[in-house]
């Protein structure tokens, strides 16, 4: 059974997780209107995977007899200056859901809560994952520049991301 203090914690980060897919699905569209479909493609990808985080918070919740409670999704951005803009928000948006992760284990390990603390350790190892791509595609952009060509070529790769939804209970 979740404390009432572990139960609003993780449906605060339903809501974060919501936001982050929310965040991505308004990048995708920028991209999209930019005429970048494959960085559109890699951003609507990562707004799924986001969504499948929150579900994951979702089913943890009421697995453990605690009530969800969905609260209201902040409005993202809508225009960045470029791609190198895009990602850094990524990037820094990541460290920041880190920071909530290690924030959600704390916490656990304040209430000796060990199932919530197993449960958070997924994310803890998500997190190190969802900082690295961010970082690899920033570092490209970095590298490219204004050089077209390279932006073209690193367009074609980001449409090859396919997010498929794990198997319920992974
Ligand atoms: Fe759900 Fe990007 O962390």
């Amino acid at each position: 059974m979740l404390s009432k203090t572990m139960e609003k914690a993780l449906n605060g980060q339903i809501n974060a997780e919501l936001y982050s897919s929310y965040m991505y699905l308004a990048m995708s569209a920028w991209f999209s209107g930019n005429g970048m479909a494959g960085f559109a493609n890699w951003m609507r990808q990562q707004a799924q995977e986001e969504m499948f985080h929150a579900i994951k918070f979702y089913d943890f919740v009421g697995g453990r007899g605690g009530q969800v409670a969905l609260a209201a999704i902040a409005k993202p951005p809508g225009a960045w200056k470029n791609a190198i803009e895009v990602f850094q928000a990524t990037l820094t948006h990541e460290q920041k859901v880190t920071g909530l992760i290690n924030n959600l284990v704390n916490q656990a390990m304040d209430e000796r809560d060990h199932a919530t603390n197993i449960f958070l350790q997924w994310f803890v190892s998500e997190q190190v994952e969802e900082e690295a791509n961010a970082t690899a595609i920033l570092d490209k952009l970095k590298l490219i520049g204004k050089e077209t060509g390279g932006l073209f070529a690193l367009d074609q790769e980001l449409a090859q991301r396919l997010f498929t939804l794990p198997a319920p209970g992974a």
